[in-house]
């Protein structure tokens, strides 16, 4: 896994069919997926459930590209070694989830994968400035984490200082939620790379009719770099 700036995008299944994970993987990835965005969500963080580690590790048998895990669960620390042993390709935890965030990044890293803090919409970009030399990737959210389909919160400000404070450090800065083609355009210019999307994704599409997926990556991908000019 190279680091570098381009634009990928990164689907979300949240938004996939519950009952065909592996289709669907394969589906958005045929369409030009460049990551897959898996949502762990424990009830107590954030206030819904999805799948814990032996769902996620079935999901690896079908990813090809990269398998980017965002935990929404606290505490945290207890489970990552069993989301890297599923074959989690970065790890991201919340800044919010516990008091050592610091200790948390470099237990995903000791665990072999990359890591990822996340903050939520409230949270100030400064919360991460002393965290950058051990984070692979920032994680900002442009919704409150819990559900897909939610109404975007405008982060680009909190964006741009994050690309100012990275400087040179190969740290890529994703934005999750409420991303499509009329939100992503912003966030790129002000130096997001990864744009996660579940709705603006899977809308319109299926696993046996999947040339939508393709269209709508292509459409978000086509704004974001457009932006770049
Ligand atoms: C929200 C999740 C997101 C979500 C995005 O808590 O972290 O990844 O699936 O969904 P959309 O793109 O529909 O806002
Ligand atoms: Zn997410």
């Amino acid at each position: 896994m190279d680091f570098d700036r381009s634009i990928k995008i990164a689907p979300s299944i949240l938004s996939a069919d519950f009952a065909d994970f592996g289709r669907e993987i394969r589906a958005v990835e045929d369409q030009g997926a460049d990551w897959v965005h898996v949502d762990v969500m424990d009830g107590h963080f954030v206030p819904n459930i999805t799948f814990g580690p032996p769902a996620v590790a079935a999901f690896r048998k079908h990813v090809r590209t990269v398998m980017d895990v965002h935990l929404m669960i606290a505490p945290v620390d207890p489970y990552i070694d069993a989301f890297a042993r599923a074959g989690a390709d970065i790890i991201t935890a919340h800044v919010e989830a516990g008091p050592h965030i610091h200790r948390t990044l470099q237990a995903i890293r000791g665990a072999g994968a990359r890591a990822g803090v996340a903050l939520n919409p409230g949270t100030p970009a400064e919360s991460v400035e002393h965290l950058l030399d051990l984070a692979d990737l920032v994680c900002v959210m442009t919704v409150n984490p819990g559900f897909g389909g939610q109404k975007f919160i405008d982060m680009t400000d909190k964006v741009r200082r994050l690309r100012a404070m990275i400087g040179d450090r190969p740290v890529h800065i994703e934005i999750d939620g409420g991303v499509d083609p009329t939100t992503a355009p912003a966030l790129a210019r002000a130096g997001a790379d990864v744009l996660v999307a579940g709705s603006a994704v899977f809308r319109g599409g299926s696993v046996s009719n999947s040339a939508p997926y393709g269209e709508n990556i292509a459409a978000i991908r086509a704004a974001a770099e457009g932006a770049l000019g």
